[in-house]
């Protein structure tokens, strides 16, 4: 088992006093920390082998191209699919716009979502649907914070074109059963888009058990830095999709009047790439491989399980989402009866712990819930049970601040 208390110390941000306090960071979803290995590959980049990629003969572009290609080749590796369906985006959000707007829909297609996604896998398919004719179908969730895979099951038919669905809910922690989501999908010939923000960086992804045709996920969330993501496409299908933005590198060739595209994954890499976060995502996955992922998501099972335990022993808390941390991810939304999230936010953060509050981008999942925002605790390698502790001691400050 990985020693985790070595691993605090490589987050070198996690050292500072905030407030007076130890900074208790627990807002990995929102973004994770990064480890001084990640940072320094970064830096190695450009001190090094900064240049173009793919473009020039010189040694250092040569250099540059062979660091990014093998970050690729790292990241198809850590989810089990082939480099050629690896396509470096921005963030998981430019990932699913990509695939949205790269496929073909028509009137009477039907594209099913649910109401616990996030709203980058809400509004591009509401976009879709408005161009196109298409038709949204959202899937409801059920009191104990499960999807209605009952209701799922109902909406399918042979006019389901594709299925977008989160592997892991920000809000909820809901673990959703993606293998059987797509093998229920598959039944009727529809494609499958997993939305993994929050799944790629807390847990094993093989996209070949899983069997979906893309899986999307951002750097930032996991170890490495803003401003690079992935897209997996299955190569077939990326082969026939339509160029999502048009320009440089992605081209074969350009006449005046017209031209011709490169194949996948160029082909959705137009203009300059961020190659150099390609590269620090590369580090960030040697970074999380020598933990194991197994082992990230036994601890964060373990903190889970544990928070869930204190938690729930507050006066008046509210907390969403499954209460089984077998089935959920280190994610825990709450709500504190008579606290507005962004006081109880304000208050922990005069302690040094930082929560999200608000509507965490999931405002159909709000409505459901009947709150207008909660409070998110997220964890990451680098927290442990004194940070729990810490939140919980936190929580009756609050209490006593406000006089609850
Ligand atoms: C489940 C989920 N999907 C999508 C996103 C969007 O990620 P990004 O802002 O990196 O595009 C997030 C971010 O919080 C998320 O939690």
């Amino acid at each position: 088992m990985a020693d985790f208390f070595t691993i605090r110390a490589d987050f070198l941000i996690l050292k500072q006093k905030i407030n007076g306090k130890r900074l208790v960071y627990l807002d990995s979803a929102a973004t994770s920390q990064k480890p001084k290995q990640v940072i320094e590959a970064e830096k190695v980049f450009y001190e090094t082998i900064n240049a173009n990629v793919a473009r020039s003969i010189h040694y250092l572009s040569e250099k540059a191209t062979e660091a990014y290609e093998n970050s690729r080749k790292k990241v198809a590796d850590f989810i089990n699919s082939d480099s050629d369906e690896i396509i470096f985006v921005r963030n998981t959000t430019e990932a699913i716009n990509l695939a949205a707007n790269g496929l073909d829909f028509k009137k009477d297609d039907e594209i099913i979502t649910t109401l616990m996604e996030h709203h980058s896998n809400i509004v591009p398919w509401q976009i879709i649907c408005k161009k196109t004719g298409a038709k949204l179908k959202i899937v409801d969730t059920l009191p104990d914070g499960q999807l209605d895979l009952k209701q799922f099951e109902k909406f399918l038919s042979s006019k389901t074109k594709l299925v977008a669905v989160t592997h892991v809910s920000n809000v909820l922690g809901t673990i959703n059963p993606v293998k059987e989501i797509t093998r229920l999908a598959k039944k009727f010939g529809a494609l499958v888009l997993i939305d993994g923000a929050q799944g790629a960086p807390h847990m094993k992804v093989d996209v070949n058990d899983i069997g979906c045709d893309f899986y999307a996920f951002s750097g930032h969330k996991l170890l490495a830095p803003t401003g690079i993501g992935v897209l997996f496409g299955k190569k077939e299908i990326l082969d026939k999709m339509q160029p999502f933005l048009y320009g440089g590198h992605m081209i074969k060739k350009v006449t005046k009047e017209s031209s011709t595209f490169m194949d996948a994954p160029e082909r959705f890499e137009a203009g300059t790439a961020n190659f150099a976060g390609a590269v620090a995502l590369g580090a960030a996955i040697d970074y999380l491989e020598k933990i194991g992922m197994e082992n990230v998501r036994e601890h964060e099972k373990e903190l889970t399980r544990y928070a869930l335990e204190k938690l729930s022993k507050i006066k008046d808390i509210e907390i969403y989402g499954p209460k089984n941390a077998e089935i959920r991810g280190g994610v825990i939304s709450f709500n504190i009866k008579g606290a507005h999230p962004h006081d109880v936010a304000q208050i922990l953060d005069s302690e040094g712990i930082a929560i999200r509050s608000g509507h965490a981008c999931a405002m159909p999942l709000m409505q459901r819930l009947g709150a207008e925002s909660i409070c998110r605790a997220s964890f990451y390698i680098y927290n442990d049970k004194k940070d729990v502790d810490a939140l919980v001691k936190g929580l009756e400050k609050v209490k006593g601040v406000l006089k609850l």
